[in-house]
């Protein structure tokens, strides 16, 4: 019999370590798996209707088997749930549940719940414990690790939020069989990153096994997840609060794509993974025409992405907006430092550092010639 893949990840957060699990059908284990963290048979969970929908029977009966009853928040999909609104919903509720310091809630979904219920967690009691149970690829390889919490504001996204660890992620990729192939794909965007960031190893693994992930292939997703969750441990033990710019490398691609998605109101036109995968393809041909990096490194990231169906070009985009108007967004970017946005570059694949002074207008110009490729 085949051996079934799976991976433990701790990730060293000083004074607040916790584990990231990753194996297919530890959905089906996670009264078991959670019981341990858990002082009552008794437990919040914080979900949306479309995860609802597929997993709360199967939540359900892997909660009953280890004695542990669900009391279930169910809110509606989609980003414009990271809100004011459902914030103060999901605080009232684990109130009502008579929530303490030491409990844990579980946010079973993607990174819409994971940041709202992180984020409420942050501030019940002053602090209340929770679990992560992330069921789209962009949670289980990015938004469910690191401890950032947030939700947005008329003003923008994720403006408003806190620091705040979980003690335990449980990422089965078989919940993921439900998730559609778009939603898929952007998530891929955020695994590509971390082989463009420091490893042109793991790049090329992308490259072999990309589309294979992508179709389903169990192995690869363990495989693919849990050298993300690796990579982004490292960086978040080296620097939980982005303060020495470790952690910055984590926004390769970031400032290029939440132009666009701005640009195109944060809305389906645009997933934020998509972003990100445009974002990047735009960061490595910058780079080749700041002179830091050679053209065919930045071909062969624009090739990988298109193979697998994302977006590597803005033509498609079909923007009715110049280039300054796209670094006009990027002006309003949180990563925005007296004055100056630090952006991330690359010598080559595998070579992302960041840049501190990057002319706005350089950016400009070379996306305006980019809007006509
Ligand atoms: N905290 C962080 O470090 C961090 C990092 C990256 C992104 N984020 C945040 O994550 C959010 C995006 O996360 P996302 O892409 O997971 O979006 P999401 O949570 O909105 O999920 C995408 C869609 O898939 C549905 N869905 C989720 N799991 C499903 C499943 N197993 N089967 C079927 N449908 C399912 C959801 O209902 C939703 O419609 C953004 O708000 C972003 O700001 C946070
Ligand atoms: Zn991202």
């Amino acid at each position: 019999m085949a051996m079934t893949p799976s991976a433990r990840i701790s990730v060293d957060i000083a004074g607040a370590p916790y584990e990231v699990r990753i194996a297919p059908g530890l959905i089906d284990q996670l009264g078991v798996e959670v019981r341990p963290f858990l002082r009552k048979d008794k437990v919040a969970i914080v979900t949306d209707a479309h995860v609802a929908v597929h997993w709360r029977a199967r939540v359900d009966a892997a909660l009953g088997a280890a004695g542990i009853t669900g009391v279930w928040l169910i809110l509606p999909p989609g980003e414009s749930t990271k809100s004011w609104v459902h914030l103060a919903q999901v605080v009232d509720f684990l109130i009502a549940q008579d929530i303490e310091r030491r409990d844990r809630v579980i946010a079973l979904g993607g990174g819409v719940i994971g940041d709202l219920t992180g984020f409420a967690a942050s501030m019940v009691k002053r602090g209340c414990g929770f679990i992560q149970v992330p069921t789209t690829l962009l949670a289980q390889v990015d938004s469910s690790v690191g401890g950032k919490t947030a939700i947005n504001t008329a003003a923008g996204k994720n403006l408003v939020g806190a620091f705040h660890q979980p003690a335990l992620v449980l990422a089965d990729p078989l919940t993921l069989d439900t998730l559609g192939p778009r939603e898929t794909r952007a998530g891929y965007a955020e695994v590509v990153k971390y082989g463009l960031i420091d490893d042109a190893d793991f790049f090329a693994w992308c490259e072999t096994h990309g589309t294979r992930l992508i179709a389903g292939d169990a192995q690869a997703r363990v495989t693919a997840i849990a050298h993300s969750v690796a990579a982004k441990a490292r960086i978040v033990a080296a620097d939980e609060k982005e303060l020495t710019g470790v952690r910055a490398l984590l926004n390769l691609g970031h400032t290029f794509g939440h132009a666009l998605e701005a640009e195109t109101g944060f809305s389906d036109r645009l997933l934020h993974g998509e972003g990100v995968a445009l974002g990047m393809a735009l960061a490595a041909r910058f780079s080749v025409r700041m002179g830091l990096m050679n053209g065919q490194d930045a071909g062969r990231i624009a090739a990988h992405l298109q193979t697998v169906g994302l977006p590597a070009t803005l033509a498609p985009l079909g923007l009715a907006c110049d280039g300054r108007r796209l670094a006009d967004h990027m002006l309003h970017d949180k990563k925005m430092d007296a004055g100056t946005l630090p952006f991330l570059l690359l010598r080559g694949i595998g070579q992302t550092f960041l840049a501190k002074d990057v002319d706005l207008n350089v950016v400009a110009a070379f996306l305006d010639d980019e809007l006509v490729r």
